[in-house]
């Protein structure tokens, strides 16, 4: 006989803890194990989630995804990536747990692969997408099932699982080390003004103001202040630093990929001023055609993320672009961390497409070879077309055929 074995993605929480008996009983399976993956939730969650299993009696593992979480982020900052003014946390950490749980599952000879995902959000397409790709049986039970919060409290209760605190209290909230979100409860009703509580990383913005330096290479962040640090370290130390000003809250209704609309509230200190510096830096080294043709690229970037499809060809494409535009973006770039805001107030890069002298209102010096006066035919010829059609236009209704000819100017 043999043994048949389903990997779940496990938290810990309501759902995914009424998953374990469900994926034996109703699926057939002989045993669970239980994998999380760690982007950067609080430790909390961990002790959460091992606490569980333990009283669950499922096999448990955890694998650190942080720095290649980390690593997609930068590339996201890279890419000015954000859908609806939300910088993609959760939608970017699900395609790196979804490989993580799958290698598990494959080692430990799986023949299924599960998640506790309902049948209405995005992250269900997320897991999918990548799961798909393998011989694995996959399983939701919540959506199969047609499962209810109600109802999962209710066989909870009937079969003493250890949910205990499990049930997340009010709110839905999904945390990594990009963005923390907080969704249900009265946030579902859009006009609801919500409360200080919903937020953990951000203190209510004031008067206080501090102001720091990143620095960039080839468009990655590298440096905060002068010091090097490694991606994980700076997304931490810019959450703690920002989140202080209040830098990085969003309230947005978010269209979800299946077409519901959701009221959401996020919290991404290190996002939004990781994201502010990288575009003042681009706006001082790209022409201005590669910066607007960048930000349809840009876009398409943002929507792939979202969708949980990082690995898409088109995506590999537009990071051919990406790439090309981003061996200039080396240079620092000064924030000013102040009432809500990370705004850049100071920017340099020896790729700066920009001459002061040039620039300058005080000079007679000759750029270039192009002196003050050569704009002179320009401007003759600026809105010529405009003037024309306008003229031409006032005399076809008035029913002339002459317009005013040559010496209209
Ligand atoms: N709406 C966001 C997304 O789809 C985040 C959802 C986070 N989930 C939660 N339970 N708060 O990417």
């Amino acid at each position: 006989m043999t043994h048949e074995k389903v990997a779940l993605a496990f938290s810990g929480g309501l759902d995914t803890t009424v998953c374990v008996p469900l994926l034996e009983e109703e699926y057939g399976y002989d045993e669970v194990i239980g994998v999380t993956v760690d982007v950067g939730q609080p430790s909390e969650e961990f002790d959460e989630a091992h606490e569980t299993a333990e009283a669950l009696g499922l096999e448990h593992y955890v694998v650190d995804a942080q720095e290649e979480f980390a690593d997609l982020c930068m590339d996201a900052v890279r890419a000015n990536a954000t859908y609806q003014g939300y910088p993609l946390g959760t939608a970017l950490a699900r395609p790196v747990i979804a490989k993580a749980i799958l290698a598990v599952a494959e080692e430990n000879d799986c023949t299924g692969i599960a998640h506790g995902c309902t049948g209405k959000g995005n992250d269900q397409l997320r897991f999918e997408a990548v799961w798909r790709d393998s011989d694995l049986e996959v399983i939701a039970p919540v959506r199969e099932l047609g499962l209810t919060r109600e109802w999962e409290q209710e066989y909870a209760a009937e079969r003493d699982l250890p949910v205990e605190g499990g049930d997340g209290g009010a709110y839905s909230i999904d945390t990594n080390l990009w963005s923390r979100s907080v969704e249900g409860s009265e946030l579902e009703e859009p006009s609801h003004v919500p409360s200080e509580d919903i937020y953990a990383w951000t203190s209510a913005p004031g008067s206080e103001t501090q102001e720091l330096t990143i620095e960039f290479e080839d468009g990655y962040p590298v440096a905060l202040d002068g010091e090097e640090l490694d991606s994980v370290t700076l997304i931490e130390t810019l959450n703690d630093l920002a989140g202080d000003y209040g830098v990085g809250r969003t309230d947005v209704m978010e269209d979800r990929m299946l077409g519901l609309k959701v009221r959401e509230n996020y919290e991404h200190p290190a996002a939004t001023t990781l994201l502010n510096a990288h575009e003042a830096l681009e706006s001082l080294v790209l022409t201005q055609e590669e910066r607007q043709f960048k930000n349809y690229i840009d876009q398409e970037w943002a929507e792939k993320g979202y969708q949980g499809l990082v690995d898409a060809p088109l995506v590999r494409a537009l990071e051919g672009f990406i790439d090309e535009t981003q061996e200039r973006v080396t240079g620092s770039v000064t924030i000013r961390l102040e009432g809500g805001q990370a705004r850049p107030v100071g920017r340099e890069s020896p790729y700066a497409v920009y001459s002061a002298e040039a620039a300058s209102f005080n000079t007679e010096d000759v750029i270039g070879g192009i002196e003050q006066n050569d704009a002179t035919g320009v401007a003759k010829y600026h809105g010529f077309q405009q003037r024309l059609s306008n003229k031409v236009t006032e005399a076809a209704n008035e029913g002339r055929t002459d317009w005013g000819g040559d010496d209209a100017e």
